[in-house]
C-alpha cells in the first residue's frame, strides 16, 4: 500500500494543472499522479482550436462571452457558473502562461484571438492548430520540476476506495479514502489510500464507433464514481463535431478545427451547396448542435457518407501559417486545400455531462472532487461552446485547489484491505473483449447517435443489457487487465447515456430525439 496526501487520476489539462497549483503552495505534501498510459496521452493533448477568453477590451466583454455560452447551452447552464467560469479566465490563462504555455501572437504583440462556432467575437486564444499539446507540454514540464509530485504513467486506476470496500462500514455517508490501481507494467495492484482524490479522467468519446477522442476516452472516471455511487448527470449530451475527417479506416478521426471555419471555410454538400445558409443566419459558425443535426440531415437525405469542407477561396499562406498540422495531414492523404474539398463528417467529441460537482469541485462523496471534461459543472448545459472546455479545466482547477487550502485533508486512520483477486484466471480470449467493445460501439453509433428516437433507444437499451451479461461474467471470472476494465468502465458510459436520453422528453442542444417533437421547449 501507497499513502500520499493527495491523489490525483488522470494526467491532462485538469489534472496536472490542478496538481502543480497543490504543489507550488504545499511543498511538504505528497502528490501522486497516476495515468494510464504515457504521461502526455490524453484529450488535451489533441486540443487544436484553442482556449475561450476575453481579452479584447475593445470589442468583447464578458457579457458577450457569458451570453454566447448561455445560448449555446440552451436553456440548461448554470448561470453563475458560467459568470463565474467566464470572469476567471484570463486570470487562469496567465498563469498557465507564466508555467511556459506559448500563444500566437498578431503583428501588434497582442495575443491571436480566432472565432469558432457560437462566438460572437475573435476571443480563442491559439498556438497555431496545436493548441492542446502546447498546454499540455508546459504543464508536463512545470510537473517534473516539482519534487513532491510523483508522476506514474501506466497506472491503471480500477476503483474508488469508499465504504463499500470497507468492513462492517454501515455507509450513511460515503467517503473516498483512495483507489485501487493497476501498475501497467508488472500487472501489480496496488492499493493508494489518500487523504483526497481528485478525478480528471476526460472523456467517453471511445463508446462510440466513430470520434475524434484519442483510445484513452473510455469515460473510466465517470464510470468509477457511478459505480461507487456519486450522482451522475447530462449524459444525455453527447457533443458530436460536424467536421471529423471522413476515413473509412478504423481509429480516432483527425479533427479538422472549428477554427477553419471561423477562419472563412464552407461547409458544401456533394452538389456543391452551401446548406448551413438555409439553415442558420451565422451559416458554417452556428453552434455546433446545429451544425452537426443538420450534416446529419444532408447524409440521411443523400445517403452520402460525407459532405466537404471547402477552403479553396482562403489565403493558403496564411492557411498555412495559422493550420500547419491540418494542412500537412490533408496532403499526407493527397488533399490539397487549395484545390480539392475535404471530406468531413461528425463524429463523437465531448461529453457535457458526467459527475455532479459544485462550484469548489467537490462530488457527492466526501474527499473525492472531479475536474475537466468527466464532470458536470453546469457551464455547458445542453451543448459545450467550442474552446470553453480548457477553459473549464484550468478554471475549476484552482476552484478545487483553493478550496482545499482552506479545508486541508488529513489521512485517516481506517484500515483499507488489498484488492482481491481470489478465484480469477487470465481470460483465455482476450478477442472476445474485443468482439463485445465492437458490439458496443456499433450499437452506440447505430442507435444514440445525432439525432435518436424512442425505438432505437430501447434497442440500444436491449442489445447493451446483452453486452452487460458477457462482460460483467468475464470480468468476475478474470483477474484485471486495462482493456476488460475499459470495456466495462463502457458498458457503464453506455448505459448512463441512453438510460438519461431515455429519461430525456424534452430536446435541447445538442439532445434530439425525433419523439420529442410535439414538446420542444
Ligand atoms: P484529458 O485531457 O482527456 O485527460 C484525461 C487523463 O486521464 C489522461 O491522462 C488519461 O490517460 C487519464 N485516465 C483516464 N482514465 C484513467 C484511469 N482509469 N486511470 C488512470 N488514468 C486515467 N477543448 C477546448 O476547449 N478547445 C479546443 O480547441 C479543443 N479541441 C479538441 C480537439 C480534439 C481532437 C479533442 C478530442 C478535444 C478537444 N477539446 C477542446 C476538448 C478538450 O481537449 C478536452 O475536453 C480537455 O482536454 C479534457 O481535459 P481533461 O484533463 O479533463 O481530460
Ligand atoms: C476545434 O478546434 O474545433 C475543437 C474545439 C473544441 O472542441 O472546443
Amino acid at each position: 500500500m501507497i499513502s500520499t496526501d493527495f491523489l490525483v487520476i488522470g494526467s491532462g489539462v485538469a489534472g496536472l494543472t490542478y496538481a502543480v497549483k497543490i504543489a507550488e503552495k504545499f511543498p511538504n505534501k505528497k502528490i501522486i499522479i497516476v495515468t494510464k498510459s504515457s504521461e502526455d496521452e490524453s484529450n488535451t493533448k489533441y486540443a487544436q482550436g484553442g482556449v475561450a477568453v476575453v481579452l479584447d477590451a475593445k470589442k468583447d466583454s464578458f457579457k458577450k462571452h457569458i451570453q454566447d455560452t448561455l445560448i449555446a447551452g440552451d436553456g440548461l447552464c448554470n448561470k453563475s457558473v458560467v459568470e463565474t467560469v467566464v470572469i476567471k479566465g484570463p486570470n487562469r490563462l496567465e498563469e498557465l502562461m507564466q508555467w511556459g504555455a506559448n500563444f500566437d501572437s498578431d503583428p501588434k504583440g497582442n495575443l491571436d484571438l480566432g472565432k469558432e462556432g457560437g462566438h460572437s467575437e475573435y476571443r480563442v486564444v491559439h498556438h497555431k492548430d496545436i493548441t492542446g499539446f502546447e498546454v499540455e507540454r508546459a504543464l508536463l514540464k512545470r510537473a517534473h520540476q516539482l519534487s513532491n509530485i510523483s508522476l506514474l504513467p501506466h497506472h491503471f486506476a480500477i476503483d474508488l476506495i469508499t465504504e463499500h470496500h470497507l468492513k462492517g462500514a454501515t455507509p450513511e455517508s460515503l467517503s473516498c479514502y483512495g483507489a485501487y490501481v493497476l501498475d501497467q507494467k508488472t500487472d501489480k495492484i496496488i492499493t493508494i489510500k489518500a487523504a483526497s482524490t481528485v478525478l480528471a479522467t476526460g472523456g467517453v468519446g471511445r463508446v462510440y464507433g466513430h470520434t475524434t477522442n484519442p483510445l484513452i476516452a473510455t469515460g473510466d472516471g465517470i464510470a468509477m464514481a457511478y459505480r461507487a455511487k456519486a450522482q451522475i448527470k447530462d449524459m444525455e449530451f453527447v457533443q458530436f463535431h460536424p467536421t471529423a475527417m471522413y476515413s473509412t479506416e478504423e481509429g480516432p478521426s483527425f479533427l479538422i478545427s472549428e477554427a477553419v471555419r471561423g477562419f472563412g471555410a464552407y461547409l458544401r454538400n456533394k452538389k456543391g451547396e452551401r446548406f448551413m445558409l438555409a439553415v442558420d443566419e451565422r451559416a458554417e459558425l452556428a453552434s455546433r448542435d446545429i451544425v452537426s443535426q443538420s450534416i446529419d440531415y444532408q447524409l440521411k437525405k443523400s445517403g452520402d457518407t460525407h459532405v466537404f469542407l471547402d477552403c479553396t477561396h482562403l489565403d493558403l499562406d496564411a492557411f498555412i501559417n495559422h493550420f500547419p498540422n491540418i494542412y500537412k495531414k490533408c496532403m499526407s492523404l493527397h488533399i490539397d486545400i487549395s484545390k480539392d474539398w475535404i471530406p468531413v463528417v461528425p463524429a463523437s467529441h465531448y461529453l457535457c455531462g458526467g459527475i455532479v460537482v459544485d462550484m469548489d469541485g467537490k462530488t457527492t462523496i466526501g474527499n473525492l472532487f472531479a475536474c475537466g471534461e468527466c464532470s458536470r459543472t453546469g457551464l455547458h448545459g445542453a451543448n459545450r461552446l467550442a474552446s470553453n472546455s480548457l477553459l473549464e479545466a484550468l478554471v475549476y482547477a484552482h476552484n478545487i485547489f483553493k478550496y482545499q487550502c482552506e479545508h486541508l485533508p488529513e489521512n485517516s486512520e481506517i484500515e483499507i484491505p488489498d484488492w482481491n483477486d481470489e478465484g480469477t484466471t487470465v481470460p483465455k480470449e482476450h478477442v472476445l473483449i474485443q468482439h463485445n467493445l465492437k458490439q458496443l460501439q456499433a450499437l452506440m453509433q447505430n442507435y444514440v447517435g445525432i439525432v435518436r428516437n424512442n425505438n432505437r433507444l430501447c434497442r440500444a437499451n436491449k442489445h447493451l443489457g446483452l453486452v452487460f451479461d458477457e462482460v460483467e461474467e468475464l470480468y468476475i471470472d478474470s483477474k484485471v487487465n486495462t482493456s476488460l476494465c475499459e470495456l466495462r468502465n463502457m458498458v457503464n458510459i453506455a448505459h448512463l447515456i441512453i438510460a438519461q436520453s431515455i429519461g430525456r422528453k424534452q430536446n435541447k442542444g445538442g439532445f434530439f430525439n425525433i419523439d420529442n417533437i410535439e414538446v420542444k421547449a
